[in-house]
């Protein structure tokens, strides 16, 4: 079992909802009984994944929102926390990816890679957090992360060599030491990392 308790009830937010690692964690949260908040930058299929969700008795909301706009991200968040009347758990999963030689990479390349896996990711953590702290909410965040986030595999020295900013701050270094990790706990909300 992905979870070990029924969601019947509680409602769930997911980034990158449209295809992929996203899409069947929206599924899969819907069936386990969450509500969910589906945030996209492709709204038509957004629409589509919606009523896959409500085709499995939930309730879908499709945000066409980009995590890398800080402010837009959570003020449109926390509208559709308030439209299902809760958020609970927060899946952080849009990430980009691109695998070029060294030597052809351009700067606005890595700074959009920048902008959305590191920076986005942090303003997914910040936007839920806000709304779990206003509601006194026992929420979850969960991460998704690449392989170069672990610093194994193939892409090892993507990480390394491309990507310093990337490996030094980025979603390792987001689980062990984002901010507000002791008022989290406090709360009793927890912070996870899959990849
Ligand atoms: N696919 C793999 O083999 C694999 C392995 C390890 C980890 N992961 C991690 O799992 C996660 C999902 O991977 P995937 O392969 O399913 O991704 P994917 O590329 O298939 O899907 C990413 C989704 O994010 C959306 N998106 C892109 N930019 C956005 C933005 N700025 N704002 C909002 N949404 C945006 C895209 O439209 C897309 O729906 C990623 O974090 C990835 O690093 C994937």
């Amino acid at each position: 079992m992905f979870f070990s308790v029924p969601l019947s009830g509680k409602a769930a937010a997911v980034t990158g909802a449209t295809q992929g690692i996203g899409k069947s964690t929206t599924l899969r949260l819907a069936k386990e009984g969450a509500d969910i908040i589906l945030l996209d930058v492709k709204q038509d299929i957004l629409a589509e994944t919606a009523k896959e969700v409500e085709a499995l008795g939930r309730k879908a909301v499709a945000l066409t929102a980009n995590i890398s706009n800080r402010d837009k991200f959570a003020e449109s968040l926390r509208e559709d926390a308030k439209t299902l009347g809760d958020l609970n758990i927060m899946v952080n999963n849009t990430e980009i990816c691109q695998v070029k030689p060294v030597l052809d990479i351009e700067s606005a390349e890595i700074e959009k890679i920048f902008n959305i896996n590191v920076q986005g990711l942090l303003w997914g953590i910040q936007a839920a957090a806000k709304i779990f702290k206003e509601k006194g909410t026992k929420g979850k965040t969960i991460n998704a992360c690449p392989i170069a986030g672990q610093g194994t595999g193939v892409l090892r020295y993507y990480g390394q060599l491309l990507l310093p900013r990337y490996r030094r701050h980025g979603h390792v270094g987001h689980d062990r030491q984002a901010p507000g990790r002791n008022h989290r706990r406090r709360r009793g909300c927890d912070l996870q990392k899959i990849c």
